[in-house]
């Protein structure tokens, strides 16, 4: 291994850059050479790479992704055709580590065979890939989240008689929005995992503002109608509901400790994973520590909920 390629893909998520930066710095230390594909699957395929170096640690703090993304799956397939071996070649790079969440990491599979030198790195916020408790990104979302609520408490508090309403990012996963109303002890959150039980959030809502309380919270998971459910709310209630989608917002922005220290150790395993032959993986976090793992498990389902923290969440 003499030069390594790295390739993001699908969405950016904070701490890509910190990860990025980490293996620009490892590499150096091991004598090795770095490029950096532009553009996704796309870059690769159209060996659009440079050099990079340590020059670059201080986007570590950045949010986003500063060899930009692509979210195309045809390219996927002209990559087979031409070969992922070869497209490499032409990009000068022995070895490539592709960060990108689960739909990237499955194509990363299914380009590479056995003995591809391919590594991935789990990167989205969404925190839904199997094989892996955590994607780089998930807790620098879910502060963006918390931060809202509690931006919206203050207001909430004096403001009150409202039905305070968070629409977060997470694509058809609830991992954001359980975590986001765990942590701000929201009243209800809807997620696409589970049937939306309105009737009872209301119920809930009714009586905690019957009691006295000054306001509802409910965080709901994008693209599950976030007007109609809280049209319903208002119905059920007779309280004004007010939405504040977060939308992109969530997903930019410096990445927390959290997942700069992912990002660190993510990209210093991902080194170590291609010097040493551990080809056709990603890298993981399980059972509390950073090893390696099957990529080929990011094709299957996505990751279960938190149940019990969703249970908790809509409980009485
Ligand atoms: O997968 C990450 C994510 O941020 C999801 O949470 C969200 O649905 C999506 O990407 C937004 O990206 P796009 O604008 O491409 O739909």
């Amino acid at each position: 291994m003499r030069t390594i390629g790295l390739l993001a893909s699908g969405g950016d998520a904070p701490g890509m850059n910190a990860c990025v930066a980490a293996i620009a710095h490892r590499a150096e230390k091991l004598s090795l050479q770095v490029r950096g594909v532009f553009g996704g699957f796309q870059g690769l395929l159209q060996a659009n790479s440079i050099p990079i170096g340590t020059e670059i640690s201080g986007l570590a703090r950045r949010g986003g992704s500063f060899l930009g993304t692509s979210r195309n799956s045809g390219v996927v397939e002209e990559l087979k055709k031409v070969g992922v071996e070869t497209a490499m070649r032409r990009c000068c790079v022995d070895g490539l580590v592709i960060l990108g969440g689960g739909g990237s990491l499955a194509a990363a599979a299914c380009i590479a065979d056995e003995g591809t030198p391919i590594v991935g790195v789990p990167c989205t916020i969404d925190n839904d890939i199997n094989g892996t408790d955590y994607t780089l990104g998930f807790d620098s979302a879910v502060n963006k989240g918390l931060r809202a609520a509690d931006e919206i408490m203050d207001t909430a508090e004096s403001l009150s008689e409202r039905i305070f309403i968070i629409e977060t990012l997470g694509g058809t996963t609830g991992h954001i929005a359980i975590a986001t109303a765990y942590a701000a002890d929201a009243d209800a959150v809807f997620v696409h995992e589970a049937p939306r039980d309105i009737d009872s959030a209301a119920q809930k809502i009714r009586a905690k503002m019957d009691a006295g309380g000054t306001h509802g919270l409910v965080v709901i998971c994008e693209g599950l109608g976030t007007a109609e459910i809280a049209k319903k709310l208002e119905d059920a209630t007779e309280k004004r509901t007010r939405i504040t989608a977060l939308g992109h917002a969530q997903r930019g922005g410096s990445p927390t400790y959290l997942d700069r220290t992912f990002g660190r150790g993510f990209g210093e395993k991902a080194v170590e994973m291609l010097i040493s032959g551990e080809f056709n993986k990603m890298t993981a976090y399980r059972g509390g520590k950073v090893e390696s793992g099957p990529l080929a498990e990011t094709a299957a389902e996505p990751r279960d909920i938190d149940a019990d923290k969703y249970a908790i969440v809509n409980g009485p």
